[in-house]
């Protein structure tokens, strides 16, 4: 039988993409949360599956020794393990589900099964002294492979009110980046050098869609042909202006989030807005939230909390353990799975 009682110690398994991390918890404090970036996919500016899988497959048993010593626990010591089942790259996935299958079989542990996206969300629940938003909360999760609203209703319901139909936010930042030639993952750099630059220098138009969609295609688009156009009279317009193009488009993603955060609030009545994923690194996107124009009470996630990470992954196990929502040898990994 497995012990409710105390607060249990789990392992957390993430490999959705190019991140191969594990994480310990004990009940929803993180002890330790090791996080192996892979480094192979720069030169290619975007993330080669093919390549994601080998390197996950090198990293994980380091990885999750790793986590285990920083908790100072040992594996025997573990009550469940937690993996992310889906969304992401099948490959990848697929490294992360078999391990915690042979490992749960081994050490005789039961197994959870999380979704990757509700994880980004469940990050504001990890009790590392931040404020934790009350129920319901709005949150927009912005990632590299996704842009969704979502109304988190309690650990285990959320709905989608609203998301991408094309590029996700993250990948907005990628793309535009590689267009400029600069290594993959673009979006931290953007934000780095927009730090010396003039967000008004260039405008770009927003995307005329539903009210809750999201749109970022035509965007890159637009600053493709802009820069096609500048480069043709200056061949060194991008380098000569790199601050502010980086500025100008990062404003132009930020406002496009913040007004769809504020169409959702109106919507749906929720002022207690969190922001999740990746892009919820960006410096302007926190600076425009913070500034509380809104009267919103806004949560954004430790650093460590907001890329990919397990110690996410563990928060969401941590819910569904207290309920027993276990799985069995038979489940499988799901790249499309949803909310
Ligand atoms: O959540 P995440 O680590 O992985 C996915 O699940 O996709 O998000 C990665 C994305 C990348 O597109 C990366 O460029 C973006 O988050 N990102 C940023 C920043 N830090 C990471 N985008 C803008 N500004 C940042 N500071
Ligand atoms: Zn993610």
């Amino acid at each position: 039988m497995h012990n409710l009682k105390k607060q249990p110690y789990i392992l957390a398994i993430e490999s959705s993409c190019d991140d191969t991390s594990a994480a310990i918890l004990k009940g929803n404090i993180v002890l330790s949360n090791v996080v192996s970036t892979q480094q192979v996919h720069k030169e290619y500016g975007g993330v080669v599956p093919e390549l994601a899988s080998r390197a996950h497959q090198k990293n994980i048993i380091p990885t999750v020794d790793s986590a285990l010593k920083r908790a100072e626990i040992s594996k025997s010591d573990l009550d469940a393990i937690a993996f992310t089942r889906g969304p992401g790259l099948l490959g990848s996935l697929l490294v992360g589900v078999s391990f915690a299958k042979s490992l749960s079989l081994a050490l005789n542990k039961p197994m959870i099964e999380v979704n990757h996206m509700e994880a980004h969300i469940l990050a504001h629940l990890i009790n590392d002294g931040s404020p934790t938003p009350e129920f319901p909360f709005l949150c927009l999760t912005v990632s590299g492979g996704h842009t969704q609203l979502v109304i988190v209703n309690s650990p285990l319901e959320m709905k989608v009110i609203g998301e991408t139909i094309d590029d996700a936010a993250g990948e907005a930042f990628d793309k535009i980046s590689k267009i400029m030639e600069l290594p993959y993952p673009g979006g931290p750099l953007i934000d780095k050098y927009a730090k010396e630059g003039n967000a008004d220098a260039y405008k770009f138009p927003h995307p005329k869609v539903g009210e809750l969609e999201f749109s970022f295609s035509g965007l890159k688009t637009s600053v493709l042909r802009f820069l096609q156009k500048e480069v043709r009279k200056d061949e060194k317009f991008i380098e000569n202006h790199l601050n502010d193009i980086c500025a100008s488009v990062q404003k132009t993603i930020v406002d496009i989030l913040v007004n769809k955060i504020k169409i959702a609030s109106k919507k749906t009545g929720i002022t207690r807005i969190a922001i999740a994923g990746g892009v919820s690194a960006n410096s302007e996107l926190r600076k425009r939230l913070l500034e509380n124009t809104f009267k919103w009470d806004v949560f954004i996630p430790d650093f460590q909390f907001c890329t990919d990470n397990a110690g996410m992954i563990g928060i969401a196990g941590y819910y569904k353990y207290q309920k027993e929502i276990f799985v069995d040898q038979s489940v499988v990994a799901d790249a499309r799975l949803r909310i």
